[in-house]
This record gives structure tokens, C-alpha cells and sequence, in this order.
């Protein structure tokens, strides 16, 4: 019997072209780059412009991974847009990113899991291709928390940045795409990264925004501990879902927060160290979009090949974390057929082969 599996036929990428370095956040708040690289290895970010929104950046970044997928919009049976920045509390972004980039079928719905929302997005795109609900499903992890951040706190402003990454989830009857993933939240570490204002608990009001709750708060040290342990557990327990061993991933794609937090998981599972991909020090942590932009990214750099098995793994306020293994079917060099150049970046310049699968 053959089973519908969820492959990745498309990939895509978008970082706001305006980079912040850390001399020039030192002249805002009180650091310097060498606190900064030190304590977690970032070096620069990018700041979206004020034209931009998280329905913009999301979108950018889907029209590549369309183009990658050869795919029209009117293709796609469905929107996942996983981001905690939306453009409002209301509509949802997705239906904004299906209108924007023409997927006039499709349906489209919002998934906040924080920073671990695109692995959750990926979970809930193969679960709706593994029932046969759906075929082709657009997974966006996107974050525009500049938006978020109190510009003089120097504990969470240093740390992240914006961007967005997609993929297109396409039903395949080949093996390979979505082996196995493991999700998990802990809801007794709610206050450990939170935007208290605005929802709710807090709807806006001038007091709220005197106390400053429109801003993203976070106990660092208590998240840095949670991180560490929960990614390592979740990186576990996907690889035992996908019937696999540690050695078998040729690549652990793992959410970009802190160089530390990476050098402690890999240590914990003794990971070699050139298999942890690292891109954070050229956009810090952009949440959601920072596994994808990592896979984009590697893709775009020949580290990822057919038939390597890739492992995604993330965590975030929530307490969220989770961890999903793929296994590469399509061919890298269709990244060049991305009409944004940050997909593109680094490809060889050859011909793509036809998609791989679906
Ligand atoms: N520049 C200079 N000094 C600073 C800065 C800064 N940007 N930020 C904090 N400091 C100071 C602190 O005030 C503190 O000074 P004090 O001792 O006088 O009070 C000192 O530096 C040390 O601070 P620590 O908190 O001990 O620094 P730590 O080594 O823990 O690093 C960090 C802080 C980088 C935030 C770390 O705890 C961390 O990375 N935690 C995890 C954060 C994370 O991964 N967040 C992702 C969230 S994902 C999501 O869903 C949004």
C-alpha cells in the first residue's frame, strides 16, 4: 500500500534589504558588538522598511518558493502562515499572503507558535496532504518583531531581527519529504517570552501602552535553559519518529537564537559541528522565519543534496519546541528559478532537472 507523503517542491527567502550591525545598535542602546557576539554571536540584522509588513515579507518570500515548485498561485490548496507578528490581530495574515500572491483557491489561516512556528507549520501542512485533504500547501514562517521590540532595552532589542521563509508541501506517492516530527508546549513558561499588551489580558488602552506592554519582555536566562533541553529532546524524539539515528541526519537546521544555545545541543548530542547549520550572525533571530531562511540558505550554499535528511528544530514562548526530519527530494539548482535573488544566491549555474516529485 502506498502512502501520500508531503515533500518540499519549493523553497524561498526574504530579508529586508536594510541591515542593522551592532556598532550602529550601540549607538541606541547601552552595548557594544563584543556583548553581543559573545553572549549569543549575532553581528547584524536586517530591520524591515516602513512600507514592509509581515504580509509582505511572507509573501516574497512564497513567490520564490512557488517559482522553485513550478507552480501557479491558483495551485495551491492552502495558506499556513506561521508568524506572532502579524499585520493584525484580525483578518489573519494568511488570507492577506493568499490574496497578494494571486492563490485565489486556496484557503489561509494563521499559526502562532512563536519562534516554532514553522515546524509546527510543516506538521500541520503534511497533516493535511496525509489525509488527502489537500496537495499543495504553502508553509510560511515569518516575523517582523522590530515592530515589537522597546528600542531601549538593550535585553531583547540586540536579539532579533525580521525576515521570512516558505516552502511548498506537495503530495507525493514516492517515498522521502516528511519522515517524522514531534511537537510540544509547556504552558507553565507562558510569562518567559511574552507581548503582554494588546490582546485580552491587556487590550490597549493609554495605560498599557505608558507600561509599555505592546513590547516583547523575555526572562533570558529561564528561556536559554528551556531552549537547550527542549531542543535536544525534541531533536530525539523526531528522529526516533522518523525511524532514524542520530547519525543518519546530514544536517540539523536548527532555529537561530543563540550560538551558545547551538553549541550546548550539539554538545549534548554529539553532533559534529559541521553539521549544525549557522546563520544567525547575519540576521540574529527572526522567530518564525529562521529555520526556513536556514534551509533556504543552505539549499541556496550546496549543503543540502537529494536524499539527505534534514533536521528542523525549534522552540519559543509558548513554551513551544519541536523538531521534524525531512528527507531532500527536489533538485537545489531549481532555487534559480526563484525570481529573488536571496534565494538564488550561491546556486550553480546550471540547469534545473523537473521536479523532483508530485
Ligand atoms: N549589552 C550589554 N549588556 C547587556 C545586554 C546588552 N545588549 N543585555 C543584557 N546585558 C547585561 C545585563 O543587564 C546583565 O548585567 P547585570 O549583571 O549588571 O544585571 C549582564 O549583561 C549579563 O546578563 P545575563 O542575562 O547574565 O546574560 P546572559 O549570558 O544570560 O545572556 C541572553 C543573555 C543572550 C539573552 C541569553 O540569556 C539568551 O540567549 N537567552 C535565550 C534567549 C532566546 O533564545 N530567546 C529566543 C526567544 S524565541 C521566541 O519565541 C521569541
Amino acid at each position: 500500500m502506498t502512502s501520500t507523503q508531503a515533500v518540499i517542491t519549493g523553497w524561498g527567502m526574504y530579508a529586508p534589504s536594510k541591515v542593522l550591525t551592532n556598532d550602529e545598535l550601540s549607538k541606541i542602546v547601552d552595548t557594544s558588538d563584543e556583548w553581543i557576539v559573545s553572549r549569543t554571536g549575532i553581528r547584524e540584522r536586517r530591520i524591515a522598511a516602513d512600507d514592509e509588513t509581515t504580509a509582505t515579507l511572507a509573501t516574497n518570500a512564497g513567490r520564490d518558493a512557488l517559482a522553485v515548485a513550478g507552480l501557479d498561485p491558483s495551485d495551491l490548496d492552502l495558506v499556513i502562515v506561521a508568524t506572532a507578528s502579524p499585520d493584525y490581530l484580525m483578518p489573519a495574515t494568511g488570507p492577506l499572503v493568499a490574496r497578494d500572491l494571486g492563490a485565489k483557491r486556496a484557503a489561509g489561516f494563521d499559526l502562532n507558535a512563536a519562534c516554532t512556528g514553522f515546524v509546527f507549520g510543516l506538521a500541520t501542512g503534511a497533516g493535511f496532504i496525509g489525509s488527502g485533504m489537500y496537495r499543495q500547501v504553502l508553509v510560511v514562517g515569518v516575523d517582523l518583531l522590530s515592530r515589537y521590540l522597546d528600542w531601549t532595552d538593550r535585553n531583547t532589542c540586540v536579539l532579533f531581527g525580521d525576515g521570512a521563509g516558505a516552502v511548498v508541501l506537495s503530495a507525493s506517492e514516492a517515498p522521502g519529504g516528511l519522515l517524522g516530527w514531534r511537537l510540544f508546549t509547556d504552558g507553565t513558561g507562558a510569562e518567559g517570552i511574552i507581548i503582554p499588551g494588546g490582546g485580552t489580558a491587556h487590550p490597549l488602552s493609554a495605560e498599557t501602552l505608558d507600561g509599555g506592554l505592546q513590547f516583547l519582555r523575555m526572562a533570558g536566562k529561564e528561556v536559554y535553559r528551556y531552549a537547550t533541553r527542549q531542543l535536544a529532546e525534541s531533536t530525539r524524539a523526531a528522529v526516533a519518529a522518523a525511524g532514524l539515528r542520530m547519525d543518519d541526519i546530514d544536517l540539523f537546521l536548527y532555529h537561530q537564537a543563540n550560538l551558545r544555545i547551538l553549541e550546548s545541543v550539539r554538545d549534548l548530542l554529539s553532533i559534529s559541528g559541521d553539521k549544525v547549520y549557522v546563520n544567525l550572525d547575519r540576521y540574529g533571530n527572526t522567530s518564525a522565519a529562521s529555520v526556513p531562511m536556514a534551509l533556504v540558505e543552505a539549499v541556496a550554499g550546496g549543503r543540502v543534496q537529494i536524499g539527505d535528511r534534514l533536521l528542523m528544530g525549534a522552540f519559543g514562548a509558548g513554551y513551544t519546541a519541536g523538531a521534524a526530519v525531512v528527507e531532500w527530494t527536489a533538485d537545489p539548482a531549481r532555487a534559480f528559478l526563484a525570481p529573488g535573488e536571496q534565494t538564488r544566491a550561491g546556486q550553480p549555474r546550471r540547469e534545473p532537472v523537473a521536479a523532483a516529485s508530485a
